[in-house]
């Protein structure tokens, strides 16, 4: 009985890259166009989480903002938005807070991740985020949310809390949201360590093609990607145990828009020395007018702001009523 909702979010954390691009931007730009609404926002209250640099989370919030713009989200068909312009965020996740158990966020495998091996050090609210996101969600009320794979585990304890809500007030007020993980991308990995995941926090540049790389580094980054010596096989089951092989065919595949299957049936048999230059090609071709228009996009930033702070009054007014039957339901 809850009428379809999309939300999802980025964290302006660094600079976007490819797996931003092919794991989340492209399918919200596809979600837009299905018809339902569409709330896509720059999660800055996550961002900070670990350290930020204030001015360049400023200048990352407008790029992440630049990106989303340039891969073809549309103001007029989606609500963009900054998590920090709407207060309802960090209120329904305080309540949240008080919903789900430590138990819960002690099984979230992206806390030991980022906090690695010194977990004391690392801030309450890296700890604290599953509970944020499930509240940047349901304070919509989304029904579905696109995300990378890496995502799942978050999305269920979103799940989780609003059972548990809905189960102590005896109220069916939250849905239960589904992830939406689709495309032959949903989990790109590192050019230089197929066991990595393709991100935003590597401190190896050579292991990410980021939005705003020009041609150039786009076509170097990929011909060095690491790779093993054999050919490419023409069947999916060849690509078992070759975890850069199926890597950069699942980029391909994504970009060109169709599955890695189809793509085999072409390359099959193919060394990388003669694949990786038409992956190259491919990406540049698709990549390089997004860069191009972001940095147009950047040299206004107050048109940027503009459209963040016309978005984040959209979200307000939905949030709002929400949060407030949320407060009456708790006996706020
Ligand atoms: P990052 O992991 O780069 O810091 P975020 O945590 O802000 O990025 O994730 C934003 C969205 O991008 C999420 O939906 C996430 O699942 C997706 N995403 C991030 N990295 C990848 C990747 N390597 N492959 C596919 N999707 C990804
Ligand atoms: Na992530």
């Amino acid at each position: 009985s809850f009428s379809p909702r999309v939300f999802s979010g980025i964290q302006p954390s660094g600079g976007l890259t490819l797996g931003n691009y092919l794991g989340a931007i492209r399918r919200f730009v596809d979600m837009q166009d299905s018809g339902i609404e569409t709330l896509y926002c720059v999660v800055d209250m996550h961002a900070i989480t670990v350290w930020q640099d204030p001015e360049a989370l400023r200048r990352q919030t407008r790029e992440l903002t630049a990106g989303y713009l340039a891969a073809g989200l549309d103001p007029a068909r989606s609500i963009l938005f900054n998590q920090s312009q709407v207060p309802a965020h960090a209120q329904l996740a305080w309540i949240f807070n008080c919903v789900a158990r430590l138990g819960w966020m002690n099984r979230m495998t992206q806390f030991k991740d980022k906090a690695g091996k010194n977990a004391e050090k690392a801030s309450l609210g890296l700890y604290a985020y599953p509970a944020l996101m499930a509240a940047d969600i349901l304070v919509y009320h989304a029904t579905h949310v696109p995300v990378g794979e890496d995502q799942k585990q978050h999305v269920e304890l979103t799940r989780d809390i609003a059972a548990k809500f809905n189960h102590d007030f005896g109220t069916e007020f939250f849905p239960m949201t589904e992830p939406v993980i689709e495309g032959a991308a949903t989990r790109v990995m590192s050019l230089r360590d197929g066991s990595k995941k393709m991100s935003k926090s590597d401190p190896s540049d050579a292991s990410r093609i980021n939005m705003t790389d020009d041609a150039d580094a786009i076509s170097s980054k990929i011909r060095k990607a690491r790779t093993d010596p054999d050919a490419l096989p023409s069947e999916i089951e060849g690509l078992e145990g070759r975890p850069e092989a199926r890597n950069l065919l699942n980029i391909y595949a994504a970009l060109a828009d169709t599955t890695v299957a189809e793509v085999l049936a072409e390359v099959g048999g193919q060394q990388f020395s003669e694949f990786k230059p038409k992956l190259a090609d491919l990406a540049v071709a698709k990549l390089a007018p997004i860069s191009t228009e972001m940095a147009r996009l950047m040299q206004d930033p107050a048109e940027i702001d503009a459209v963040l702070r016309a978005g984040s009054e959209r979200a307000n007014a939905l949030a709002a009523p929400i949060l407030k039957r949320t407060y009456e339901i708790v006996g706020m």
